[in-house]
């Protein structure tokens, strides 16, 4: 017991120095470094993101677009925007969609 707390405790203490976006979330850190790209810190289409039609994720559709079917189009992929299924897992990609919510 003793021991799995010391790992425990570790592993917290790690974590918080690797990643201060940790504060924010295990989402946050995996937007900054998987989507951020294109997508922009503040959820505004970096150059790159607009040269393949990426929306601000603030955009009127987004806002409107069902959770699901977010998570559907990072999931599986919509026209340039890369399919993450078997790069993330099911749980990452639902938390990632739910820190793009906070950019809008
Ligand atoms: C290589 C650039 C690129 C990266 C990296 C990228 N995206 Fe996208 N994303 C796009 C483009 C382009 C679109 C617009 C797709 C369309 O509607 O044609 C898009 C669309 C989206 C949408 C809207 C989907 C919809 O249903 O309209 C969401 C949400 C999204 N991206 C989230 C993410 C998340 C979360 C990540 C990181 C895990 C990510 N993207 C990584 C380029 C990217």
């Amino acid at each position: 017991m003793k021991v799995l707390l010391t790992i425990a405790a570790a592993s917290l203490l790690a974590a918080s120095f690797a990643t201060p976006a940790l504060a924010q979330g295990a989402g946050a850190a995996t937007y900054k470094a998987k989507c951020q790209m294109c997508h922009g810190a503040d959820g505004q289409p970096t150059a790159a993101g607009k040269s393949m039609k990426a929306l601000p994720l603030n955009s009127p559709e987004l806002k409107k677009a069902s959770t699901a079917s977010l998570i559907a189009s990072v999931t599986n992929g919509k026209n340039k925007m890369p399919a993450y299924a078997g790069k993330l897992t099911d749980a990452q990609i639902k938390e990632v969609v739910e820190y793009t919510r906070t950019l809008q």
